[in-house]
């Protein structure tokens, strides 16, 4: 059984004051869930404040991002030794916003996937193809770049620990969600060339998230798919409530 993972990815919002507002609110709200792994991802300066308040709670603290070096003369950056350090469990790896505005590429995904995991990081590692691609008709042919890319070199155990987050660019941000079969086609893909990649069994077990307008409203369809193990929910992350009704979206 794959235990579903809801992961919000708060971006560039939140500042100590209004995370500590939402986690404490949405803590009550989730408490008595322990079907669904809750993640939350703040930015890197009210990390530490969110780790205290979710203490004894379900919820999970994860970073946006991080750099592949454990230490050295990187100004600016942050290593996973320095996020675990802080009181992250996971890391969101490869971000569609990451590789457009950053420079993020597969190869520098696969550096930090590494690094990650190394530090003992779960990662939430993002792949995803743009509208001009979709339209292409080359979304499988990216989708499989992305993926043996940033995994190349690491092993079927290594895998465990990482949860693929499938997040159409088209759909991230703008109420325009992949439909059900859209998602389930791209995630069946996934978990096919995870398969190919590293046998069955590593493929079976992997968790593939869906991302991109992931609502209250819409998430009891998307997680019926059978290749759907959660979601990545950026927007609607942002309330208590409505993240909460997502995490609950069973009961
Ligand atoms: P969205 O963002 O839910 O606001 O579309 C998802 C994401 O970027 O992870």
């Amino acid at each position: 059984m794959r235990k579903p993972v809801i992961a919000g990815n708060w971006k560039l919002y939140k500042t100590t004051p209004e995370a500590l507002e939402l986690v404490n609110g949405l803590k009550p709200l989730v408490v008595n869930n322990s079907r669904v792994e809750i993640v939350v991802a703040p930015v890197f300066t009210v990390l530490a404040s969110v780790k205290q308040a979710i203490a004894g709670s379900p919820v999970s603290l994860a970073a946006q991002n991080c750099y592949w070096e454990e230490e050295g003369a990187f100004t600016g950056e942050v290593s996973p030794k320095m996020l675990v350090d802080a009181g992250c469990t996971h890391v969101i790896i490869g971000h569609s916003e990451r590789r457009q505005y950053f420079g993020e590429t597969d190869a520098t995904v696969n550096k930090k996937i590494k690094a990650s995991l190394n530090a003992g990081l779960t990662v939430l590692f993002c792949i995803g193809e743009t509208l001009a691609e979709r339209e292409a008709e080359q979304t499988l042919d990216v989708l499989k770049t992305q993926l043996c890319g940033g995994l190349e070199g690491l092993s079927g155990e290594q895998l465990a620990k990482v949860v693929i987050a499938y997040e159409p660019v088209w759909a991230i941000g703008t109420g325009k969600t992949a439909t059900n079969d859209q998602a389930q086609d791209a995630h069946s893909f996934i978990r096919g060339v995870v398969g190919g990649l590293y046998g069955t069994a590593v493929s079976d077990a992997m968790r593939i998230l869906y991302g991109g307008s992931v609502k209250p409203d819409n998430i009891k369809g998307l997680m019926a798919q059978p290749d759907i193990d959660g979601a990545l929910v950026g927007g609607a992350s942002l309330n208590a409530e409505s993240f909460a009704a997502i995490v609950n979206h069973q009961a």
